[in-house]
């Protein structure tokens, strides 16, 4: 059984206990409502899950049948849409339930008297996720008698973006090669694929762009006829799972591919040039779900070259999309990457919002905005991007990262389910108190027809698929929070873990649940201090290295001297950028005295003697979190230490060999922060503890 990991959280292991094992024997019939018609292939994947999850549960063989072939006795778990005549269907769920259910949605009884336990829904989709869902309960070992659940997805959009280029690379990938692409061409054998559709649909993701957004010379192609069947044969796959397939595009694709002189949105060769290509796409693939684009943005072409603006880039798009029913995903991670160190006027966190909120209400009903949690990138600590909501009249996504390009790139353990409920969390309070980010995600504040949630990949062709294998609880976290964004860090870890390893050890899962909670806390306390974010290596961005970019043109700056250290980012005395927030949050943040304190060096330029709520001052916050973190990571070896004999002996040495790794470089981290902080401003550690 895939101790190697590729099974990730669907081993389905064999149930420890008697009666887990005999509630998984009892349920070994799978009877589908037939449905011929559209979707029929999502349903079918549904019932086949079942059946291979309750085998493996069980250890006795599960079968798929139809309708016409219902047991006559004993339980069984039937699959039907609303509109199926099955058995007691308005019984178990009359209008007034059906109603509740969305088009994603589904719903799931157990009937008291015969055990039959049907999930219904309005479309494949739904029967698709509840079977998941189902399997999530017989494999934590849950009762299934009563059961009496309505579900739908929180979020429309739940969607993974890869950053894969054809040459099997991916950029900021830490798992091995990508899964879809090598020497410039599709990969073969698309078994991996089929797999990894799984593992999306089993938490609930519906859409997936399998391209890098810096789309190069040979990703241009993706969208002609070289390429299309290809494509067409993954979104088959990804179809059969409910996941709707996107292709990131190069906005200067006529120019580059030699057919046009130029890519302006407003000239109708283009427009018509694009809307040829979009027509071909929807030919190889009828639900075709759209393009992503980054354009202008970090050398990227886009309409800015011709004088144009994002909305008429992004809506020239749309157009060719809009008879299809397709979107344009439009990326708004712009700000200037060849700014001079010396201007301390111009502020790369103000860009997004500078750049975008005057275009509010200019875009297309089919474009959607997709905008990164924070101003800056992805750092361990940031402010929420005061873009997020503040354009009530276009439709936006939040952009998240699984792949952890600046929180330890999978050789360090941080589960970033705990950040990611922050964002979630975070009152904007755009429209009066309560305003919080998950209710922009999911469209409701301003009532928006597209919205949700997309995230960067931490997948590879790594046997494990994330290289660490706790970073898989990232994924699964990733795609259960996108569902239901009030399920809680704890609950989701230990979700993935009883899924992952089993219910057998108790002080095993507790174990792993505390490392994946305190993870996130830990990396932060020794790597960056108090939101200031970038002092790491440039380029691959692994590694601490206080002044990697502070003399560069990448506008990530922390402006250390002997004296202090941050940014000034008010509107009193700085660049204005904390004007950006709604009323409560720009006072909260223009203020030393009420600035939290996680994120005082992101907003204030303050002395290192500055006292913090805490108490401490900057600098013995410093060394104090420095001292901590690395001992804390050392703490995290030895927890997994105590767990060697309980779990297969591979999977053990490989997070071991990572966790040591992380331990290691967590002093090498510590000590180049404590000891440049103390080089600059010599002010001694009150514990006299050594720096260099
Ligand atoms: C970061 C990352 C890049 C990526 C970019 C983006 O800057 O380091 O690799 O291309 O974000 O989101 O477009």
């Amino acid at each position: 059984q895939g101790e190697d990991g590729y099974l990730a959280w669907l081993p389905y292991r064999r149930q420890e206990t008697k009666e887990g094992l005999e509630r998984c024997k009892a349920y070994r019939q799978i009877v589908v409502a037939a449905a011929a018609e559209d979707g029929g292939a999502v349903i079918q994947s549904a019932a086949a899950e079942l059946a291979r999850g309750l085998e493996s549960l069980s250890g006795l063989s599960a079968a798929v049948v139809n309708e016409g072939e219902v047991p006559e006795s004993g339980a069984y778990i039937q699959l039907a849409l609303f509109s199926s005549p099955a058995a007691g269907m308005d019984r178990l769920f009359p209008a007034a339930v059906r109603t509740e259910i969305g088009p994603e949605g589904f719903t799931m009884q157990t009937e008291a008297d015969t055990g039959r336990i049907v999930i219904a829904a309005a479309a494949p989709a739904g029967l698709l996720y509840g079977a998941f869902h189902l399997l999530r309960l017989f494999a934590a070992g849950q009762s299934v008698d009563g059961l009496n659940i309505q579900e739908n997805p929180v979020n429309p959009l739940r969607m993974i973006n890869h950053w894969d280029n054809m040459d099997g690379s991916i950029e900021r990938g830490y798992a091995g090669k990508s899964i879809f692409f090598e020497n410039n061409r599709f990969k073969a054998d698309k078994q991996r694929i089929r797999d990894y559709a799984r593992l999306l649909a089993s938490v609930g993701i519906n859409a997936v762009s399998i391209n890098n957004v810096n789309v190069h010379k040979q990703e241009t192609l993706l969208i002609t006829e070289e390429f299309l069947p290809d494509v067409a044969e993954v979104a088959a796959i990804f179809r059969e799972y409910a996941v709707k397939l996107f292709l990131s595009v190069n906005y200067a694709a006529p120019v580059e591919m030699g057919e046009l002189p130029t890519a302006d949105p407003l000239d109708p060769a283009v427009q018509a040039w694009w809307q040829r290509r979009t027509q071909d796409v929807y030919a190889a693939i009828p639900d075709f779900g759209g393009y992503v684009v980054k354009a202008d943005s970090e050398n990227r072409p886009g309409p800015f070259t011709y004088g144009r603006d994002h909305a008429d880039g992004a809506n020239m798009l749309a157009e060719g999309l809009e008879p299809y029913g397709g979107i344009v995903i439009w990326r708004c991670f712009v700000y200037n990457c060849k700014q001079d160190w010396r201007d301390r006027k111009t502020d790369r966190a103000r860009a997004a919002y500078d750049h975008f909120k005057p275009l509010d209400g200019r875009f297309k009903d089919n474009v959607i905005l997709q905008v990164k949690n924070g101003p800056i990138d992805f750092q361990v600590r940031e402010p929420i991007s005061p873009l997020l909501g503040a354009m009530p009249s276009t439709h936006q996504v939040l952009e998240l990262q699984i792949t952890q390009e600046y929180t330890g790139q999978q050789r360090h353990l941080c589960y970033l389910v705990p950040q990611w409920r922050e964002i979630l969390d975070f009152d904007t309070h755009l429209k009066g108190n309560g305003s919080t980010v998950k209710r922009i995600a999911s469209g409701e504040l301003h009532g928006s027809r597209l919205a949700g949630i997309a995230a960067v990949s931490n997948i590879g062709d790594d046997a494990n698929w994330t290289g660490h294998r706790l970073a898989q609880a990232n994924l699964y976290g990733y795609g259960r929070l996108t569902w239901n964004p009030e399920l809680t860090s704890s609950a989701i870890a230990e979700e993935w873990i009883r899924l992952t390893f089993g219910n057998g050890s108790e002080k095993l899962i507790r174990t792993v649940q505390q490392m994946l909670l305190d993870s996130w806390g830990i990396y932060e306390s020794y790597t960056a201090p108090l939101g200031v974010g970038f002092m790491v290596n440039p380029d691959h961005h692994y590694g601490p290295n206080v002044e990697g970019y502070e003399y560069s043109m990448w506008g990530t700056y922390h402006f250390a001297d002997w004296q202090g250290i941050g940014v000034d980012r008010t509107k009193a005395t700085g660049t204005g950028y904390t004007g950006q927030y709604a009323g409560p949050n720009f006072e909260r943040y223009e203020s030393l005295e009420t600035c939290p304190d996680e994120l005082l060096l992101f907003f204030h330029h303050v002395p290192y003697t500055h006292k913090l709520h805490s108490g401490k001052t900057v600098i013995q916050h410093i060394y104090d979190t420095h001292f901590d973190g690395a001992e804390q990571a050392e703490r995290l070896a030895a927890q997994w230490e105590a767990l060697a004999g309980s779990m297969d002996e591979g999977l053990h040495r490989q997070v071991a060999e990572r966790l040591a790794e992380q331990a290691e470089h967590a002093k090498e981290w510590r000590d180049r922060i404590n000891t440049y902080f103390y080089r600059r401003c010599g002010i001694a550690d009150e514990q006299g503890r050594t720096i260099y």
